[in-house]
């Protein structure tokens, strides 16, 4: 039997914006999930969210699909966990070692990790050849691309279920090798962190640098706001990543992107980065 056949129930450990989002586009396709945190209320936000952002007439059979819990031993039964937690290299070391130890020696073990080098977190569990990475957009339910990333030694059995299985969630694969950034945010924040030097070296406005880009290129948002709507947090997170692994300037954060998450401006979600939201 194909490998992909054998996925029946899935574990998603972290319920924050991602890990909410990928229980949510499985359970829309039928398959029963685990979703685990490690506090009661961040999960009863979770549902809250799942209710908020579920057509109505697919309320019940998601939430019926999703049981929620604060025990990892409930991971046990899955046949692929995505890891979904803080990224941060040295808690999701932690999740995955305690996953790979409740797991079964069959199971498939992914992270949605954006920038955290595949083969550096494989070390952390038994068999690296069936850990890959599974990076599903902001929002999960919305957006088309799951990028694939193969680590050194990932199998090509476990890459082919995982593509397999992103088209029967009606998502579009991309595979590709393990490097820093992978393919995504290599070239975004190559993008970004350009967009946001000639801000700061005031060769243009923040608007105007946008304009080039939604009107010149047919971007639908512009760098300096994709920024803020990404959260400046995390976008100083995947440049520090990135720029320490490929020791490429390009990548340096910015003065102004880190004095502005410094001050707390993290883009949309706190109201001002960029641009202020009212
Ligand atoms: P988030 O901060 O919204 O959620 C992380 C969740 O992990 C929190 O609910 C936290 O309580 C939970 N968590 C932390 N330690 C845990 C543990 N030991 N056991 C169980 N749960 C634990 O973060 P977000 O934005 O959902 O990101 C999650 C992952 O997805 C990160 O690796 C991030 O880089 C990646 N990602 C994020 C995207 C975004 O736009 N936010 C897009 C694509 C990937």
């Amino acid at each position: 039997m194909a490998l992909v056949n054998e996925i029946k129930k899935i574990g998603v450990i972290g319920a924050g914006t991602m890990g909410r989002g990928i229980a949510q586009v499985f359970a829309l396709y039928d398959y029963p999930v685990i979703l685990v945190d490690t506090e009661e209320a961040i999960l009863q936000k979770a549902v809250e969210k799942l209710k908020e952002f579920t057509k109505p007439d697919l309320r019940d059979k998601v939430l019926n699909l999703i049981v929620i819990s604060t025990d990892p031993e409930k991971l046990k039964d899955c046949d692929l966990v995505v890891e979904a937690v803080f990224e941060d290299i040295s808690v999701k070391k932690e999740v995955l070692k305690s996953i790979n130890s409740v797991c079964r020696k069959t199971a498939i073990i992914a992270t949605n990790t954006s920038s955290i080098s595949i083969s550096k977190l494989a070390v952390e569990v038994a068999d690296p050849s069936r850990f890959i990475g599974m990076h599903f957009m902001n929002p999960p339910r919305v957006m088309k691309l799951v990028e694939i990333i193969r680590g050194k030694k990932t199998s090509e059995k476990t890459v082919e279920a995982i593509t397999e299985l992103t088209k029967r969630l009606d998502k579009i694969p991309a595979v590709v090798n393990d490097s820093p950034g992978f393919v995504s945010n290599r070239l975004l924040f190559a993008l970004i962190g350009e967009a946001i030097k000639l801000l700061e070296k005031g060769v243009s406005t923040r608007e105007d640098i946008d304009t080039v880009m939604t009107h010149g290129m047919n971007h639908p948002m512009g760098p300096i706001k994709l920024a803020d709507f990404i959260g400046l947090d995390v976008c100083l997170d995947i440049m520090q990543v990135i720029y320490e692994d490929l020791n490429d300037d390009r990548y340096k954060p910015s003065q102004l992107l880190e004095t502005l998450v410094r001050d707390g401006k993290l883009g949309k979600k706190t109201g001002e980065g960029f641009y202020k939201y009212p």
